[in-house]
């Protein structure tokens, strides 16, 4: 264990970051709050300054050559992304805004391919836009939506979802892992049995790509969706993968530039893959620098990244039960390095506000997960979110924040 994390050479990795070298309100940052976004090492900095400063062009459009090393970049990192997830072709990946993005594809696209009385499936544990644009697809097609439930413990309930599912079950969605309590979902089972019943699947992978390299094909999954924020990547950029059959069946998303084959006033014919789900300028530097943080994060490695987070988890669950009255919300064993919780009947917002005075940085709230709070009949809870870059110091620091936080409250 101890070689593992010598080999990840955590103080080296936290050189690679500049902002973890700034301090907040006079204290040295501590940054906790890795699940709503990851910080962005030197080397994606590089790469976005190098595109501004010498390709800045548009893509797939001119024949000059600024364009054209634009063009060959942005497909170099679809290939890649393509690589990292271990899709079948470059075609299947899609390259969005982000996670919400790829979603409103995919559900606006199933408008035309449901019918009044199917059935589709979420489960209680979604971030709030795994759930609004399927209620909103079933509010167009009359399709109706059944929630797999939890436990207390921040788990689905699978022998339930085995009582869900049916011949009218359609389509079934799930994160890898939650936001909100780190859990991570049985998510071959859930693919499996759904397939059993020729529902089709799709993965939120956004909470789950930065702690594990997930293998597409090996799934069997039908659509997988990402953000590269929460993998060292820039923000604006995030991928939707659709197996080749689906996304062919999907209609376009948007319409406009470059996802056309013809366009005439009486008809407009589109284009194949990706392009068809293109349409407009991309975020052309964003999807080349996915394309670096990709290589940055699988340079570290993620069976590295994941048995230290195990240890900063088990570190962290371990310290922080030593403050009176905190109790976690999302307590499975098979879970990531997120932590929920609540300090006695304090609310989360004055805790948050007070450990962000000592230089500390967690997310405070509902964290777009209302169900869940709702679930445990509280407004909303602190969350500490590790990542490879934080240290057991770090949590040090978090524990004394919130014990001052708490003196100064209680
Ligand atoms: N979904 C992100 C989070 O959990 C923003 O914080």
């Amino acid at each position: 264990m101890q070689k593992e994390i010598d080999m990840l050479d955590v103080q080296k990795i936290r050189e690679d970051f500049p902002i973890l070298k700034r301090e907040v309100n006079g204290k040295p940052l501590v940054y906790f709050d890795n699940a709503a976004t990851s910080q962005t090492p030197q080397v994606v900095i590089d790469a976005i300054v190098d595109y501004y400063s010498n390709y800045n062009a548009n893509i797939h459009r001119g024949v000059h050559t600024l364009s054209q090393e634009a063009t060959d970049a942005y497909e170099i990192a679809r290939k890649k992304v393509q690589n990292h997830f271990n899709a079948a072709h470059p075609h299947e990946i899609i390259l969005t805004s982000g996670t919400t993005h790829s979603i409103n594809i995919v559900a606006t696209g199933f408008t035309n391919l449901l019918t009044k009385g199917d059935e589709i499936i979420v489960s209680a544990l979604e971030h709030h836009s795994n759930i609004v644009p399927w209620q909103m697809l079933c509010e167009r097609t009359g399709a109706i939506l059944k929630v797999i439930p939890m436990n207390e413990e921040g788990e689905l309930l699978m022998d339930v979802y085995d009582q869900l599912l049916s011949k009218k079950t359609k389509l079934v969605f799930t994160n890898h892992i939650s936001n909100a309590l780190g859990t991570i979902n049985p998510i071959e089972k859930i693919i499996n049995k759904a397939h059993q019943v020729g529902a089709a699947v799709l993965i939120d992978g956004a909470q789950s790509c930065p702690h594990i390299k997930p293998n597409i094909q090996e799934l069997d999954v039908d659509f997988y969706v990402a953000s590269a924020h929460k993998l060292c990547g820039p923000t604006g950029v995030g991928l939707l993968y659709g197996k080749e059959e689906w996304l062919n069946k999907l209609p376009p998303y948007q319409g406009g530039g470059e996802m056309i084959d013809q366009v005439t006033f009486e008809k407009t014919t589109y284009a194949g893959l990706p392009h068809k789900f293109e349409a407009g300028t991309p975020n052309i530097c964003g999807g080349i620098a996915f394309g670096v943080a990709l290589d940055y994060m699988n340079g570290i490695g993620f069976d590295a990244i994941a048995e230290y987070e195990k240890e900063l988890l088990d570190y962290g669950t371990q310290q922080l039960l030593e403050i009176e009255g905190l109790k976690i919300y999302g307590t499975s064993k098979n879970k990531t390095s997120v932590i929920s919780f609540n300090i006695g009947a304090i609310h989360p917002y004055d805790i948050g506000s007070i450990v962000d005075k000592l230089g500390v940085a967690v997310r405070t709230g509902h964290h777009c997960a209302q169900p869940i709070m709702d679930f445990y009949k509280i407004p909303g809870t602190i969350r500490a979110s590790f990542s490879f870059y934080n240290t057991k110091e770090e949590i040090d620091i978090l524990v004394a924040a919130l014990k001052k936080a708490t003196m100064m409250l209680s």
